[in-house]
């Protein structure tokens, strides 16, 4: 375990399930394939934000925070997860989309209202604007008393996978160590940034594979290059820096961009679902579990180094991407 000075708000008590992929491990010729359920989690869904969520409501907590604030879309698995975590530690919780109330955001957002928020409209904005308007809105509660807790700070949502590195180094350890390679989706940067310092700071256990569902590679890197600085400076460790070369980015399952689905995403989708059982959607995990299944069937790690895809959830965004689905025409109608 990596010592960690902030306050942490406990949602999870168990580490996540380590699964392997024994079916995929056959059909593809290759052993030690494995995947990390960070959507194996007992509340609300679970997923990556979750084990952020333990530092960010820690943090909040500590500062006597009676209401927590967060932004995204309204299928946004940041603010599912903020408002029930939220619920849980008693603080309540405004959502903020931006987006227009229409029938469609308001079924996305409704899982939100389920965990007991509050949810604003803003209307089609930048992230800019919204945050602009989160911070009108925190002042304003402070006017008439309320203490609110912006959630989202990149720096501490990270410190939530420094602990992920831990717990994946240690249930790789039982097994005797099987795998070499991780792979995660490449996106704002928390998730991987936080992952990638744990990795660095247990001695480079793994070498960490991004595979980039938003951002161009320079900004991608520009993103979690920021986010290790902050770490290092804020828990004192590695403050020589991380050894960049245990760290690979993949370009290649972009496609047309963030939340644009591939034909490789969704080959994904149907292979994962009618080999294994598991569920992934198109915007994060399909892309991410796209280049896992490239590189393990050739032109990736040997076969003697194990992979591991981190699972990081975000599922109920499936239930709206019927319309992404060739499949559906060819076989659905
Ligand atoms: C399911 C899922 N996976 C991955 C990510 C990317 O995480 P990060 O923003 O920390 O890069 C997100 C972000 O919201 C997500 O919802």
């Amino acid at each position: 375990m990596i010592a960690l000075p902030d306050p942490r708000y406990a949602l999870l008590d168990e580490p996540t399930p380590l699964q392997r992929l024994a079916r995929l491990e056959r059909a593809l010729g290759r052993s030690g394939l494995f995947v990390k359920r960070d959507d194996q989690m007992p509340i609300a869904l679970g997923g990556n934000k979750l084990r952020s969520l333990e530092f960010w409501l820690g943090r909040a907590l500590e500062e006597g925070a009676d209401i927590a604030l967060v932004a995204g879309g309204p299928n946004s698995n940041m603010c599912r997860l903020t408002a029930a975590a939220a619920a849980m530690a008693e603080l309540d919780c405004i959502v903020f989309h931006n987006a227009d109330s229409t029938p469609e955001s308001r079924r996305m957002s409704f899982l939100n209202q389920v965990f007991g928020a509050e949810v604003r409209y803003l209307g089609e904005m930048d992230e800019t604007l919204r945050a602009a308007e989160m911070e009108r809105a925190a002042s304003a509660l402070r006017v008439g008393g309320r203490r609110p807790h912006i959630v989202g700070d990149p720096i501490i949502g990270a410190l939530g996978y420094v602990r992920a590195a831990a717990e994946l180094a240690r249930q790789n350890e039982d097994l005797g160590g099987p795998i070499r390679h991780v792979f995660m989706p490449g996106s704002m940067g928390p998730t991987e940034a936080g992952f990638i310092f744990g990795n660095a700071v247990l001695g480079y256990p793994f070498e960490v594979h991004l595979v980039s569902v938003e951002y161009g590679r320079d900004e991608l890197d520009d993103r979690i290059a920021r986010i290790l600085r902050g770490l290092a400076s804020h828990t004192g460790l590695l403050t020589a820096g991380v050894d960049a070369t245990h760290q690979q980015y993949h370009m290649d399952h972009l496609g047309a961009g963030y939340d644009q689905p591939t034909a490789a995403a969704e080959a994904a989708i149907l292979r994962f679902a009618r080999t294994e059982g598991v569920l992934l959607e198109h915007t994060y995990t399909a892309k991410t579990f796209a280049a896992f299944l490239d590189l393990a069937a050739a032109g990736g790690p040997p076969p003697e180094e194990g992979m591991c895809a981190i699972h990081t959830g975000g599922l109920p965004a499936l239930f709206s991407q019927f319309d992404r689905f060739a499949t559906r025409s060819a076989e659905a109608g």
